[in-house]
């Protein structure tokens, strides 16, 4: 491909019909091209997982001031870590990182497990349940809110922010329209929120401690609550249920992983890679850049397709199998280069305590049909209901 021939396809990546599957859209696009414009959305989508990797780790062209679709969302997230470029990224990330790091979060990780012991024995109890509202959903909904120290009002309505706050970062279409009073009380809250209103020794009652020995501003308390908030819940629910909806719907894969819980790593990371919760992020081109041939031009909005890269034949042998015992520890879900997910311990402790507590508890189970949950940019299920499940 030259600079004179763009691939572009007609495709909205934002239909109801491209989010219900994705996949042979994702497929066509990265056969059309590493690059391919999509005149609907006036995005070019970046398609293979080399060259996702390659503009990721390129931040200084492709910039985060544009990681939503909207100008009101990439106006009202400006400032924040996920929305910042170097070097003022630094600092903010280094705030947001600090009660996340392996050894912060070493502290919590028996907790979480006991947590995610006690849930998955109380649900084999009871033989049938759903599997996205009863643990996909309840388990960091219990987590989450425990650990920045959310009550009352805030947590009854975190699951309902959470959801919105990625609906809104695509275009201005009815999807994001009708979510943003719903991510406008997420933004309210965290604006308003007093360390008074968090629990005690949690972790957001920390966030306002840091602000009073001045390591960092006061105002920016609200800003990282957040970020944990916004980022940490959805693609969390939706990476355990989407593992618990491969495993039902890939059984010879679960009765490998029944027999074998030490494998639950690699199939997290399998299930991360197959279908990530996240399918895309945005960027804004800052200077003319020319990419597998194509000239990208100045000022243009980028859409980095992870969910493509990971399902692309030139890196992964036979990408739309899936194996838990493939280990794709290079997936693309936790994003890559100086953006790559703040989050990822948390996720991978709360996603690994629940998976391996059904492993070890669960030989088999059954489920019937799952609805789908159409979100702009994640991935995942509304419910999966589990009929049957055969205890060790
Ligand atoms: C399986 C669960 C998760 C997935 C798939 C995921 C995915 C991602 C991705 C793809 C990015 C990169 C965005 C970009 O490049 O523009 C990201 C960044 C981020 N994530 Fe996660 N995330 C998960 C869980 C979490 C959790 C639990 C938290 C916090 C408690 C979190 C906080 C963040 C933050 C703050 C950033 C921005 C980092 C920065 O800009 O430096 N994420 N996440």
């Amino acid at each position: 491909m030259t600079t004179t021939e763009i691939a572009t396809s007609s495709i909205d990546i934002f239909s109801d019909e491209v989010l219900q599957d994705p996949y042979p859209h994702y497929a066509a696009l990265r056969e059309e091209g590493a690059v391919v414009y999509l005149p609907r959305n006036d995005l070019w989508a970046l398609t293979r997982y080399r060259t996702i990797r390659d503009a990721l780790e390129n931040s200084s062209v492709f910039s985060s001031q544009r990681v939503a679709f909207n100008d009101d969302m990439n106006r009202a997230l400006a400032g924040t870590s996920l929305a910042t470029d170097a070097p003022d990224h630094r600092q903010l990330r280094k705030t947001l990182l600090a009660p996340l790091t392996p050894r912060a979060l070493k502290s919590i990780e028996d907790d979480i497990g006991s947590k995610a012991d006690r849930l998955v024995d109380d649900l084999v109890a009871r033989g049938s349940f759903d599997a996205i509202g009863d643990l996909a959903r309840a388990f960091p909904l219990q987590v989450v809110s425990d650990m920045i120290g959310v009550q009352g009002v805030a947590r009854e309505n975190i699951l309902r922010w959470g959801e919105a706050a990625f609906n809104v970062l695509g275009p201005m279409n009815q999807r994001s329209v009708e979510n943003f009073p719903v991510a406008g009380e997420l933004f309210q809250w965290c604006k308003t929120v007093r360390q008074e209103d968090l629990v005690e020794g949690s972790l957001g009652h920390g966030i306002f401690e840091s602000a009073k020995r001045g390591e960092i501003a006061p105002e920016s308390c609200g800003a990282i609550i957040h970020q944990y908030v916004a980022a940490g819940m959805d693609t969390t629910i939706t990476s355990i249920g989407n593992a618990i909806a491969h495993f039902a719907a890939f059984p010879d894969q679960y009765a490998r992983l029944a027999a074998d819980p030490s494998l639950v790593r690699s199939a997290f990371n399998e299930t991360l890679r197959y279908e990530p919760p996240v399918n895309l992020f945005g960027r804004h081109v800052k200077s003319d850049i020319e990419v597998e041939g194509t000239l990208i031009p100045a000022g243009a909005q980028a859409a980095v397709l992870f969910a493509a890269g990971n399902r692309d034949p030139r890196h992964y042998d036979d990408p739309d199998t899936y194996r838990i015992d493939r280990d794709p520890a290079d997936h693309l879900a936790f994003g890559y280069g100086i953006h790559t997910c703040a989050g990822q311990g948390l996720a991978r402790i709360e996603a690994l305590a629940i998976l391996s507590a059904c492993a070890r508890r669960v030989r088999s189970f059954r489920v019937g049909e799952g609805q789908r949950q159409i979100n702009n940019m994640t991935r995942g299920l509304s419910s999966l209901p589990v009929l049957e499940i055969r205890a060790k």
